[in-house]
C-alpha cells in the first residue's frame, strides 16, 4: 500500500473477528517498531507481544481505557525509560510504525494508554526503570470497515510562517482535492 494511502486510510479498530494473524505477519509489526527511530538512537524500548487470550485479558484488566483489547489476537505493550529526554514520542512512534505496518497486511489496530503501571509491571514482569505508555492491540476487524476519518481541515489546524496566517490558496486548493479517502475495506 502506498505510504500516503496507509495514513490516509487508517483507524484505529478495537472489534476484532476471531481470527489469528500468522506469525510472519507479527515479525513484520514488531520489526516495524525494532527499525523506528528513537531519541539518540537510544533504543531505550522493550517490546512484549502479548497473544495468550488469558494474558489478554489480564492486559484488559490491567486498563482504564483498553478493556477492548482482550477481543485482540495480539497486543504488544510498549515499555520505555522515561528518563530519556523524548520517550513519549518514541512510544508514539513506534506504536504508529506498528499500525502502520499492520495495515498494510490488512491487519487493524487500536491502542490505548490507560495503563494500570503498578498492575502491569507485576502481571508482566516489567523491570523497575522502564513504564508501559502505550499498547497497541491488533487483529482483523470483526467488521468491515467503511467510512471516513473525522478530521478537521487542513485550513484550521495548520499556518503560513506565523500562528495563525493561512497556507496558500495552492496548497489548501491540493489538499482539499485530496481529502481522507474513504475506507472501504
Ligand atoms: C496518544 C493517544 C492515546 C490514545 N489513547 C487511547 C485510549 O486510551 N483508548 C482508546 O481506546 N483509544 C485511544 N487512542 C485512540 C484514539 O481515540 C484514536 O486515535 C482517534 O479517535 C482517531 O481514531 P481514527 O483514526 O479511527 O479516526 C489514543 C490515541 C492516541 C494517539
Amino acid at each position: 500500500m502506498d505510504t500516503y494511502d496507509a495514513i490516509a486510510t487508517k483507524l484505529d479498530v478495537r472489534e476484532f473477528a476471531q481470527r489469528h494473524v500468522a506469525d510472519g505477519t507479527k515479525a513484520k509489526i514488531l520489526e516495524a517498531a525494532r527499525l523506528t527511530g528513537s531519541s539518540m538512537n537510544s533504543q531505550h524500548w522493550r517490546f512484549i507481544l502479548v497473544s495468550d487470550p488469558g494474558n489478554l485479558k489480564m492486559l484488559a484488566q490491567d486498563s482504564t481505557t483498553g478493556s477492548w483489547v482482550k477481543e485482540a489476537d495480539f497486543a504488544v505493550i510498549v515499555n520505555i525509560d522515561p528518563k530519556v529526554p523524548g520517550s513519549v514520542i518514541d512510544a508514539g512512534r513506534a506504536a504508529q510504525d506498528m499500525q502502520l505496518a499492520a495495515w498494510n497486511e490488512g491487519v487493524a489496530s487500536g491502542v490505548f494508554t490507560g495503563v494500570k503501571l503498578k498492575e502491569t509491571r507485576k502481571d508482566f514482569g516489567i523491570p523497575e526503570g522502564l513504564s508501559s505508555v502505550i499498547v497497541v492491540g491488533f487483529g482483523y476487524p470483526r467488521r468491515k470497515l467503511a467510512g471516513r476519518k473525522r478530521r478537521e481541515p487542513l485550513s484550521a489546524i495548520a499556518f503560513l510562517e506565523r500562528f495563525g496566517d493561512p497556507l496558500p490558496g495552492q496548497i489548501l486548493l491540493t489538499a482539499h482535492q485530496r481529502p481522507c479517502p474513504s475506507v472501504n475495506l
